[in-house]
C-alpha cells in the first residue's frame, strides 16, 4: 500500500521520501505547486501530486488508496501568503487528518515538537493543539517529538557560518540541547510505520548527550585545526524496526592553521542586540 508524506520537499521529508521509497514502499509525496524545493525529490521514486493543507479536497485525494500518512510539514519557514500557524500548523493539519480518517488511511505519523519547549510560543501552541487532535483519533497515531536538529541547529541560517570561522549564538548559550540528526529522525519516522508498540504513543526524541551551543563551539574548535570529520554516535530509544544508532559525518572545511572560530552572542530577548562575546573559549 502507498504512503503519502505531506512535507515532502522539506529537509526532514524529503529524507523519509528518499528511505521509503529505499525499501520499496509505494511513496506519495504531496507537493506545493511551485515548491522551491522540489528538486530534493528528484532522484527520490515517488509518485508526486500537487495539494496544499489549506486545499482539503487535494488532501482527501491525496490520502486516497493510502495505508499511512506521515506529515512533517510546517510553516516556519516555508510561509506563503494565506499560512500561519493557525492555517497551517493547526487548522491544516487537522484537514490532513481528517481526510486521512474519511479515506480510510490506517497509521498517521506526525512530526512535532520537543516536549520540553515553552508553551508560551505561538508556533509551539499550535503544534500542542494539533498534537490534542490527533491523540483523539480513531487511526493508529504516532507523535514524534525530536529535540533540534543538527542539520539546522549548526547551519549558516541559524548562525553557524563554518566556512568563514563565524558562529552567533543565542544568548546566554549554556542551555543544554540534546541534538539529533534528522536523518535519526527520519530513521524512527519510517521505523514506527510497523510498529505496533509505537501506537498511540509520544515519542520524545534526542541525540544521548545534552550540549550546550557554547559546548558544540568548542568540539568544532577542536575538529577544525586538523581538517578531519566530526563523527557523532546518535544514539535513540530502540524500537522495532528502528535503528539504534545512526553515525552521521559532517566535513568540515579546509582552513589551514585556523582552530578558533570568532562567535558573538545575540540576545534571547527576542534575538535582538548583539553583545560581543570572549573569544577564546578555551581559557
Ligand atoms: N528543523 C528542526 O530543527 C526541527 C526540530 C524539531 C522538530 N522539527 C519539526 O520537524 C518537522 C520537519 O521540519 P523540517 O526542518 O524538515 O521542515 P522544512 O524543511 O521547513 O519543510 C517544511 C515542509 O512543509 C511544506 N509546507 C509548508 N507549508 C505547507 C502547506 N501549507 N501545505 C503543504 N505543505 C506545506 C514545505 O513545502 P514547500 O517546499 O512548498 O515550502 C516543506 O516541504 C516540522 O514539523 C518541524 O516543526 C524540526
Amino acid at each position: 500500500m502507498t504512503i503519502l508524506v505531506v512535507g515532502a520537499t522539506g529537509l526532514l521529508g524529503s529524507s523519509i521520501c528518499r528511505r521509503l521509497a529505499e525499501r520499496g514502499s509505494a511513496v506519495r509525496a504531496l507537493v506545493r505547486s511551485n515548491s522551491p524545493n522540489e528538486s530534493r525529490l528528484a532522484s527520490v521514486q515517488a509518485e508526486i501530486v500537487t495539494g496544499d493543507l489549506k486545499d482539503g479536497p487535494s488532501l482527501l485525494a491525496a490520502c486516497r488508496g493510502c495505508s499511512a500518512v506521515i506529515t512533517t510539514a510546517n510553516t516556519l519557514i516555508s510561509a506563503r501568503r494565506g499560512d500561519s500557524f493557525h492555517t497551517v500548523e493547526a487548522g491544516g493539519q487537522a484537514a490532513l487528518l481528517r481526510a486521512a480518517e474519511g479515506a480510510g488511511v490506517r497509521r498517521f505519523i506526525y512530526v512535532s515538537l520537543s516536549p520540553g519547549l515553552p508553551s508560551d510560543s505561538p508556533f509551539v501552541r499550535a503544534k500542542r493543539e494539533f498534537e490534542a487532535r490527533v491523540r483523539r483519533s480513531r487511526l493508529a497515531w504516532t507523535i514524534l517529538q525530536p529535540t533540534s536538529f543538527m542539520e539546522t541547529a549548526f547551519s549558516p541560517a541559524a548562525g553557524w557560518d563554518l566556512e568563514r570561522g563565524r558562529v552567533a549564538v543565542i544568548k546566554p548559550g549554556t542551555a543544554p540541547v540534546s541534538y539529533i540528526s534528522l536523518e535519526d529522525v527520519a530513521g524512527f519516522a519510517v521505523g514506527v510505520l510497523e510498529s505496533a508498540a509505537a501506537a498511540e504513543r509520544f515519542l520524545p526524541l534526542g541525540g544521548p548527550e545534552a550540549l550546550s551551543p557554547l559546548q558544540a563551539v568548542r568540539i568544532f574548535e577542536d575538529v577544525m585545526p586538523a581538517h578531519r570529520a566530526l563523527r557523532a554516535s546518535l544514539a535513540a530509544p530502540r524500537l522495532d524496526g528502528c535503528p539504534a544508532a545512526v553515525q552521521f559525518a559532517l566535513r568540515l572545511p579546509r582552513r589551514p592553521g585556523r582552530g578558533r572560530l570568532t562567535w558573538r552572542r545575540h540576545s534571547d530577548a527576542g534575538n535582538t542586540g548583539v553583545v560581543p562575546g570572549a573569544a577564546d573559549l578555551s581559557a
